[in-house]
């Protein structure tokens, strides 16, 4: 079954991307590999991809700390990462 491609905002940049693929394929299609930076500033990805390691946290729709591993896009969806805030 085919999906339909969507629009969320990427630290305020639209991204296409598939209805329903997780929130890390919207950044990786954006080049935004930064979902939040350490406490020493450093930026910080995706690690594990099953919810574990905490390290894929961004904002989503103004609610912080969300895993993007565990995030399906929705339509006009509003992600902010690390590099668009210091999340
Ligand atoms: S990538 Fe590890 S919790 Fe999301």
């Amino acid at each position: 079954m085919a999906t339909e491609d969507i629009l969320v905002q990427v630290d305020g940049r639209p991204v296409a991307v598939a209805e329903g693929a997780s929130v890390i394929a919207a950044l990786v299609l954006a080049d935004s590999l930064c979902t939040r930076r350490s406490v020493g500033g450093e930026a910080r990805f995706a690690f594990c991809g099953m919810g574990y390691c905490q390290e894929c946290r961004v904002s989503i729709d103004g609610r912080p700390h969300r895993l993007a591993c565990q995030s399906a896009c929705r339509p006009g969806m509003v992600i902010v990462t690390g590099a668009g805030s210091g999340t």
